[in-house]
């Protein structure tokens, strides 16, 4: 992998060492340490822009570099929050140690993998599961005041729910699921999608951050984009931070409000 942006100051060499990615997508810790949330969104589009191969996954737009970019994200998260879609269609599991990570998280007071954090309204999700029996860290279900009495008792014997929002929501409020996470002190956000939960969290401005992969294929069709839904009031403009490749992947870190080096 070799990086674009900012430009090296001297050119990658074949044989040298690779890009640092956890320098390359460090969260910016004067808000994290500060105990405000920040939102990083982690997404893989085709050329085109679609956001799902022809099966319906997002592995098909994937490559080795981008699953390397996928778990350094997860690494350095404290959360991942991602819709129940995903879940279901992905076939989420439960993140195990990384060593590579584990024993600095520990001596930091963090726990060694991320939490795992479901969107759901209709708590349709198989509580049998090892996402929710194996979990090194309790997996927790973000849901809205509406949701099933008794399918919300069956979550809460196995993972930690958080009911956001006020009576009369539909489904969680994606700003109050925020804070909630935040004030467990578990600032550094990262979503995994899919395009339906990214899509609120834009249009109710709460993205900071898009690290986006984009892979070298024409899909054609008609598959959704990365966001899908709601639309902020004004668009939201995004600075470049770092771009790096391999194997015509590009790897994008988009941020807002903090200048970054490529934005210069
Ligand atoms: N290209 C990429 O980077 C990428 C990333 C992730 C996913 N994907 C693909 O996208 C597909 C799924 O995406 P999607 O957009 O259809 O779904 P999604 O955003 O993953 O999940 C939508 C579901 O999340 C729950 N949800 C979302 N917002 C909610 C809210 N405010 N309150 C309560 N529940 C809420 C609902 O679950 P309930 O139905 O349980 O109520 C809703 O049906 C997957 O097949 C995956 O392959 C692509």
């Amino acid at each position: 992998m070799r990086r674009l942006l900012p430009a090296p100051e001297t050119p990658a060499s074949p044989t040298g060492p690779d890009v640092d990615l956890d320098a390359a997508y460090a969260y910016p810790t004067e808000v994290v340490d500060a105990g405000r949330a920040w939102v990083r969104a982690n997404m893989v589009a085709s050329l085109d822009g679609a956001a799902q191969a022809g099966d319906g996954l997002s592995a098909g737009l994937s490559s080795p570099g981008d699953k390397r970019i996928f778990g350094v994200l997860r690494a350095l998260a404290d959360v991942v929050l991602v819709g129940a879609s995903t879940v279901r269609n992905e076939g989420y599991r439960p993140p195990r140690p990384n060593p590579a990570y584990a024993p600095a998280r520990e001596a930091a007071g963090r726990p060694p993998v991320p939490v795992i954090a479901i969107v759901s309204r209709s708590l349709e999700l198989d509580f049998s599961a090892p996402l929710f029996t194996e979990a090194v860290v309790p997996t927790v279900v973000l849901t809205g005041p509406d949701a099933d009495p008794d399918r919300l008792a069956r979550a809460r014997k196995v993972a930690d729910v958080v009911v956001a929002g006020e009576p009369g929501t539909q489904g969680a409020d994606p700003g109050a699921a925020l804070d909630a996470l935040a004030a467990r002190g578990w600032t550094r956000i990262l979503t995994e999608g899919g395009p339906y939960l990214l899509g609120q969290l834009v249009a109710e401005g709460r993205l900071d951050e898009l690290c986006l992969t984009i892979g070298p294929l024409l899909l054609g069709g008609a598959a959704t984009r990365i966001t899908n839904g709601g639309a902020p009031e004004v668009p939201q403009s995004m600075n470049l931070h770092t771009l790096l490749e391999e194997d015509g992947f590009l790897f994008a870190r988009y941020v807002r409000s903090l200048a970054g080096p490529a934005a210069g």
